[in-house]
Parts: C-alpha cells; sequence; structure tokens
C-alpha cells in the first residue's frame, strides 16, 4: 500500500480530529519533561499559526488561532502562541526555552483556505532540527488524498518528515475514527523512539481503535489507493480551479488550494451581507439554494470540499450553479 510516511512510526486510533490533536499535544508535552528546558523545567508550548483549526476540545481549541470559536470558554489551556503564518522570520525569533513543538495544517481549512508554502514548510523542519522541537502536521482536513496527495504536506514538500500527523475525516469516509502517529525516529544516542515516550497507560480511549472503525478506515484506505482518488483530486482540482480562473468575474477575487480542497475568495466590494453574516456565507446560502453544498472558510471564502469520487458530471453541474450564482454580483 502506498506510504504515508517514509519513516515507521506508531498509531494511536481515536474518534474525531479534535482528539487526536489532542494527542499531539500530549506527545508534545512528554516530549518537553523528556528533553527539557536548561534549568530542568519541562518544555512545553506548542507554537501555532494565526486562523489556524484544531478543533474544539479544551486542547485542540487552546491550539487554534481563531477567537472566535473560544468566545465564552475562557480561560484557554496555557502554553500556545499563535504566529503569523508563512512567516518564517517570525517563527524563528518566536522560539523560547520552553518551545517544544510547532503545529500546523498544509492548508487552513477553516481560516481561509491558506495553503502552507514550500519555503515555510521546509523552513520549520529545519528550526525544528536546530532546535530540538516536534514538527506536527494537523492532516485532519488535508490528509489521505484530499490535498492530491495521500498527504497533504506530500503535495507541497514530500522530502519535509513530520514527526507527529493527526487524522480524521477521509481516514473514515464518513463513519468516525481519527488517529495520530508517532515517528519511531531515535531522540537520544541510545536509540530511544519518540513514540515509546507515549508508554502504556500514557493515552487511551475506550472507542479508540474499536474493530468496526479501524476496519472502515482500512477499507477506505484501499479504496483511497487503488482507485488513484489522491492523483484525481489533484487533476480534478486544477480543472474547477482553470475554469473559474477563465470566468473573469469581478467578484472572484482569486482561487486558492490544493487538490479537491478550492477556496474561491470574494470581492468584499461586490457582496452586500447583513448584520451578523459575513459574505462568505451569503453565498454559500445562495449556492445552497441552487442545490449546492458548501463551506465558508473565513468570513470571504467560499470552500468547495466534494467528495474525492465526486463524478465529473457533478462537477459540472457544480460549475454551473457557481457560475450562475456568482455573476448575480455585479457592479
Ligand atoms: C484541520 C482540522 N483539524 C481538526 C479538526 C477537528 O476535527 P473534528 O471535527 O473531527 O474534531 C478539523 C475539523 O474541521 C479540521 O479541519
Amino acid at each position: 500500500m502506498t506510504k504515508c510516511v517514509e519513516r515507521p512510526g506508531k498509531v494511536f486510533f481515536a474518534n474525531s480530529g479534535a482528539e487526536s490533536n489532542d494527542g499531539l499535544i500530549k506527545v508534545a508535552r512528554r516530549y518537553g519533561h523528556r528533553k527539557p528546558q536548561p534549568d530542568g523545567k519541562p518544555r512545553y508550548e506548542v507554537l501555532t499559526f494565526n486562523k489556524s483549526f484544531h478543533g474544539r476540545t479544551l486542547g485542540s481549541m487552546s491550539a487554534t488561532g481563531q477567537d472566535k470559536i473560544k468566545i465564552g470558554f475562557d480561560p484557554m489551556l496555557p502554553g500556545f502562541r499563535h504566529l503569523p503564518f508563512n512567516d518564517l522570520e517570525t517563527a524563528r525569533e518566536a522560539i523560547r526555552p520552553e518551545t517544544v513543538a510547532f503545529m500546523l495544517e498544509t492548508v487552513q481549512g477553516e481560516g481561509g483556505v491558506n495553503c502552507v508554502t514550500p519555503e515555510f514548510l521546509r523552513g520549520l523542519a529545519q528550526l525544528c532540527r536546530e532546535h530540538d522541537l516536534l514538527l506536527l502536521m494537523d492532516e485532519v482536513q488535508c490528509g489521505f488524498g484530499r490535498c492530491g496527495d495521500i498527504m497533504g504536506w506530500r503535495a507541497v514538500a514530500p522530502d519535509v518528515e513530520p514527526d507527529g500527523i493527526s487524522w480524521a475525516k477521509a481516514l473514515g469516509g464518513g463513519f468516525p475514527i481519527g488517529g495520530f502517529w508517532i515517528s519511531d525516529r531515535a531522540i537520544d544516542g541510545q536509540g530511544t523512539e519518540l513514540s515509546s515516550i507515549m508508554d502504556p497507560g500514557s493515552h487511551g480511549s475506550t472507542y479508540g481503535g474499536n474493530p468496526l472503525g479501524t476496519a472502515v478506515g482500512l477499507a477506505v484506505l484501499r479504496e483511497v489507493v487503488s482507485q488513484g482518488l489522491p492523483e484525481r483530486a489533484r487533476r480534478l482540482g486544477a480543472e474547477i480551479r482553470r475554469e473559474i480562473e477563465s470566468w473573469n468575474l469581478p467578484v472572484v477575487q482569486g482561487v486558492r488550494g490544493l487538490g479537491l480542497l478550492l477556496g474561491i475568495g470574494l470581492n468584499p466590494e461586490m457582496v452586500a451581507a447583513p448584520e451578523g453574516k459575513t459574505i462568505a456565507s451569503v453565498v454559500v446560502e445562495a449556492l445552497r439554494q441552487e442545490g449546492l453544498l458548501s463551506v465558508p472558510a473565513g468570513p470571504e471564502t467560499v470552500r468547495l470540499l466534494p467528495p474525492l469520487n465526486v463524478s465529473e458530471e457533478e462537477i459540472q453541474q457544480a460549475l454551473a450553479i457557481i457560475r450562475r450564482v456568482l455573476k448575480t454580483y455585479a457592479k
């Protein structure tokens, strides 16, 4: 079967993406105890990015770089700082003695369909090597084909080797399952494996790894690989993007994304939103009225996330609806 990562590692299965990210945060904290600060205090700080989305448990919500999901739930868990995305210099300067990991999405889905650049991702990997930090990829939305490769970051910088990865969504193809992978790379001169720091009892869940969920996950992965869905997502995503761009509609301010995770940027001067609504939610509702389900990504972007096995005919139908709706927004 296609390899998701080059190195061997271990997987803890979970029930959702947020829970999988909580698992990665626990790995980072454990690592910070194993490899403490010079004065012996544990390292604990996980650096994440503005506009990121990592889930709605207390841990994953604290990791998230968006205030709107935190309203009314203060105080957040300590030990997170949010930095500007794709700004390597700021990331370098942000590292402090207590810092233990970077955590990021390949494409910030919820935050506006913002793609990580290859330079930034490679630069973070280098910073991790220099400062003994963990590189944690949240692949909950991007993983398993969505971005045009079996893993999202591999579509951007396939040479990067994360230390931990979280999964959910496409792993179950609609069935609730998540998981997080931890690399087996050696963390000291004795060959101690990173994954071994999560020893028995350090993490667990009643239904994590249940036979039904994992059988579904395996069946889904076999389909994703045997049908070549990652390559298909790459080809279809590029076609959709080219088509929307070719319309040259003034309401469209660029199409962003990777594979079948696409965002249509909207011109805020051309769409009016009533009090309490965003222009993205207005257009998403207009598309829904015409029979197409989409979802906002931030206030000014419509996100397209078709199923990976969407037919070409369905794509044509969707494009016709998108064009019809977007054409109604004229100066
Ligand atoms: C990047 C990312 N991380 C984490 C999550 C949370 O996953 P779940 O809703 O399964 O808890 C999501 C959900 O949209 C996501 O997009």
